[in-house]
């Protein structure tokens, strides 16, 4: 099989979201197809894989070949009560008996910070790289991701702001985003694992080059600025880089394997019934080193 690689909305979205044929992940990938994929991630930032009836055990060798995976530590739910292994984030509304979470279920409510716009794990010292999400069970309507280019919202940004934004570095916590959303029965523990982390505002990717804004809901103060005037601006840039025309709404089908670049993205949820099945699972690609150890 030739790996085919091309945008799957060449109008609006020419070079942000492709669609990718030819391949099986079912099987272990060849070296060319790693290369193919990875060349697709630098170019297009999403890929979206369709018709892929894999497992766990599967998707993890597939994201593997993109480099060390994280660890699910991000997740509200650890240790036995986990449903998913802990290098499978659990994205479903289920609970380890596979029924649908109660409506105050915590895990259902701290999940609900998903449809916050954001970027992968940027609340870990190292964030991650690449997010590869397979759908196995999907309700019948509602549910799609939206996934935002942070390169052209970079490049969109008028000098001045881009030049008040350049070296900015902002501090990341889960306890910011679901604060927003009023959930603050944080444990001691979570407090502890989840303490705010500074990641660079703006990155260089490392194989194009490209600039692109790094924001998330979990940014929550920038150091050196005031809290309130931090997350105005915050604000503010989340708003300019979430406007229609540097969005792809992806919605999905059964076994659609969706991977983006966090380093350049930005996603959220939508949301949809909540007495039905939701079950998607992600594995993550960790990035090489704290942002602020990688050239600006
Ligand atoms: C994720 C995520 C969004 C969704 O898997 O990291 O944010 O639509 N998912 O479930
Ligand atoms: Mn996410």
């Amino acid at each position: 099989m030739t790996v085919r690689i091309e945008p799957a909305d060449p109008v609006r979205s020419p070079g942000f979201f492709g669609e990718v044929s030819g391949i099986d992940l079912r099987r272990d990938l060849t070296d060319a197809e790693v290369a193919e994929v990875a060349a697709g991630m630098d170019r297009f930032a999403v890929l979206r894989f369709r018709d892929q009836d894999i497992d766990d055990a599967q998707q993890l060798a597939f994201a593997r070949h993109f480099g060390p995976l994280e660890q699910a530590t991000g997740d509200i739910v650890q240790g036995a009560d986990r449903r998913l292994p802990m290098d499978v984030n659990d994205i479903s509304n289920l609970d380890r008996d596979g029924r649908v979470m109660a409506r105050d279920d915590r895990k259902r409510l701290f999940s609900l910070g998903n449809m916050l716009w954001h970027t992968d794990s940027s609340f870990k010292p190292t964030p991650a790289k690449y997010s590869a999400l397979s759908a196995r069970v999907i309700p019948d309507r509602g549910g799609n991701t939206e996934f935002a280019d942070m390169r052209a919202a970079w490049d969109a940004l008028d000098a001045e702001t881009q030049a008040l934004v350049r070296d900015l570095v902002a501090e990341h916590s889960q306890i910011f985003s679901r604060g927003t959303l009023g959930f603050t029965d944080f444990t001691e523990e979570e407090r502890a694992r989840w303490v705010p982390v500074p990641q660079r505002l703006v990155r260089r990717h490392p194989v194009t080059g490209r600039l692109s804004l790094y924001l998330a809901s979990h940014a929550g103060a920038i150091r050196g600025w005031p809290t309130p005037e931090a997350r105005m601006l915050l604000r503010d840039l989340i708003e300019h880089a979430t406007q229609p025309r540097f969005v792809f709404v992806h919605s999905w089908r059964p076994h659609d394997l969706v991977m983006w670049d966090n380093r350049v993205t930005m996603h959220r949820a939508r949301r949809y019934p909540a007495d039905q099945v939701r079950d998607l699972r992600r594995v993550t690609v960790a990035d090489c080193a704290p942002t602020l150890e990688q050239a600006a």
